[in-house]
């Protein structure tokens, strides 16, 4: 968090480069987990602040580097900003653009015209802060956090859904300790964090599921309490739940006690889904950072248009908070709680989200028939050249039947998200060699293979492969915690594979895509068979 002139001096005295400096302010006004290793220039979840032309990337369920054409508009923005660094209508600048932005993503979400209000936040953990400070300030405590799929959302996300410090500093550079409580925050907070996987691995049911969140609620309710409900759609893995026949009955049963959240942070669901979602009254959690892939991270809560009334009144800020956010993050219209909030521009989170919309533009500027066909053929080919791997074994699809009426045309009707397990010597891989593969993808492993690789090995152990991070998942055959890599598609997918030429141009730019997926699959089958190389050494 900065204010123009410190900005200014502050940069040019770390980072004489232009492009540098842009790299280092991509990565402020976060957590921890924006940081980037000196040595890699990468951060924890294999991204860099610039664009990474070298890796093949279908890391878009964790995070991914930046492009080129994000990384301009970005400039651009730098650029408007750095015309005002050191006086005073930097500020007035900031809080225009940050509306400008505001006003984007609701036209490309097809929201424009509705009341619906955003909050901007560094990632969609924070998202779920947030999402606890409008209901805590719109019903009061006691009050608990449910928190269906908790598995299976950010590792964060049931620290943040309780009031806790989710990361070792907030997004305005104070250090905490995670798990503490947030001042002012977590008092007459708790939660029921409900999982989707029983402890043997298995998936609850859809039923068992919609059971389980049925109950913690009433539980909740009958003590007195009120409820905060976060609703998954959809998890690392796919999942959605609570049905919506449940949330009907939970909406009848218990009306104003129980507030809802839907957990959107993939942001792997159509956009009417998504006015579904606000037009029975659910705020809406959501980032750029994962479909959309901007930059590691953003996100931002949609508060519709009831709910965002009722905060217009609301002026108590926790105190603790302050050490989060500051007052443009939130709506205009919400005057009073604003006020209860420090000054001072986080330009990092701007920036990434600048990166975002400009990602989320050049998806919806593909023609509709064309996205749902991209995606079509990569839910019906990523499974094929993953299932005729020994060393790979994917995990069934875990999407319960949630369309609304007319999603089923939408693109994101089909699967995204494709998880695997490793296997070898007939056994599924722990997490932590899951891990370590993770990683061997990543980079050049060519140093730590034996000189008798073939030519072809050699080629694939320099390729980096960029996928998204292993889930944790119980495997009962081995009683071991395994890990569950991903390839997922991307609104990059869609977008650089569409040619305004026409289908065959496109298509064939498919097949190419197809082609990086069948890379990536085979360096993973070329590092489990050479693990004993690579193990201890990554
Ligand atoms: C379903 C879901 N929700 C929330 C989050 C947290 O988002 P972020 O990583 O932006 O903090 C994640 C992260 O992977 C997620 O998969």
């Amino acid at each position: 968090m900065v204010d123009g002139g410190g900005l200014s001096r502050e940069l040019e005295r770390r980072t004489p480069r232009p492009a540098t400096r842009l790299a280092h302010l991509l990565t402020s006004g976060g957590d921890a987990r924006l940081s980037v290793d000196p040595a890699t220039r990468l951060n924890g979840y294999g991204c860099r602040p610039e664009p990474r032309h070298e890796a093949l990337s279908f890391a878009s369920s964790t995070a991914t580097s930046i492009s080129v054409r994000a990384f301009v508009a970005v400039q651009a923005a730098y650029w408007r900003l750095g015309r005002s660094l050191g006086e005073r209508r930097f500020s007035r600048l900031f809080g225009d653009m940050t509306e400008e932005l505001r006003a984007e993503i609701k036209t490309l979400l097809s929201l424009e015209g509705s009341d619906t209000e955003i909050v901007f936040s560094p990632s969609g953990t924070d998202a779920a802060l947030h999402a606890l400070i409008v209901a805590r300030s719109l019903c009061g405590t006691p009050l608990v956090s449910v928190i269906a799929a908790s598995d299976e959302t950010g590792s964060g996300t049931n620290d943040a859904a309780q009031g806790r410090h989710f990361n070792s500093v907030t997004a305005r550079g104070v250090p905490v300790v995670k798990g503490e409580r947030i001042a002012g925050l977590a008092d007459g907070v708790a939660s029921a964090p409900l999982r989707c996987r029983n402890a043997d691995g298995t998936l609850r049911t859809d039923a068992e599921m919609d059971d389980d969140v049925l109950c913690a609620v009433a539980r909740a309710v009958a003590q007195g309490q009120r409820v905060l409900l976060y609703v998954m759609d959809h998890s690392k893995l796919g999942r959605r739940c609570p049905t919506r026949a449940a949330l009907g009955e939970i909406r009848s049963a218990y009306g104003s006690s129980v507030v809802v959240a839907i957990d959107a942070c993939q942001m792997r669901l159509s956009r009417d889904a998504l006015k579904w979602y606000l037009d029975q009254g659910f705020m809406v959690a959501i980032t750029g950072s994962k479909f959309f892939t901007g930059p590691p991270f953003s996100g931002a809560l949609l508060v519709p248009p009831a709910l965002a009334a009722r905060m217009s009144l609301v002026a108590d800020v926790p105190a603790g908070f302050r050490q989060y956010a500051a007052r443009d993050d939130w709506p205009a219209a919400w005057g009073r709680f604003r006020n209860g909030l420090a000054d001072g521009a986080n330009v990092g989170q701007l920036l990434r989200w600048v990166a975002a919309v400009e990602e989320m533009r050049s998806y919806f500027a593909v023609p509709s028939a064309y996205r749902a066909r991209a995606l079509r053929s990569f839910a019906a080919t990523v499974p094929s050249l993953i299932v005729e791997r020994p060393e790979l074994q994917p995990l069934p699809d875990s999407r319960a039947p949630f369309a609304a009426d007319g999603e089923r045309e939408d693109e994101m009707a089909v699967r995204t998200i494709f998880p695997f397990l490793l296997r070898r010597s007939g056994k599924a891989m722990a997490l932590a060699e899951a891990t370590a593969v993770y990683r061997a993808l990543n980079r050049d492993i060519t140093p730590l293979l034996p000189p008798t690789i073939s030519i072809d090995e050699y080629r694939l152990a320099a390729q980096i492969c960029h996928i998204g991070q292993p889930v944790a998942v119980f495997d009962s055959t081995t009683s071991t915690m395994t890990g569950a890599l991903r390839i997922s598609a991307s609104s990059r997918f869609v977008s650089e594979t569409w040619s305004s030429r026409g289908y065959p141009e496109s298509l064939v730019n498919l097949d190419r895509e197809f082609d990086r997926v069948l890379t990536i699959l085979s360096k993973t089958q070329l590092a489990i068979r050479h693990f004993g190389h690579l193990q201890g050494r990554i």
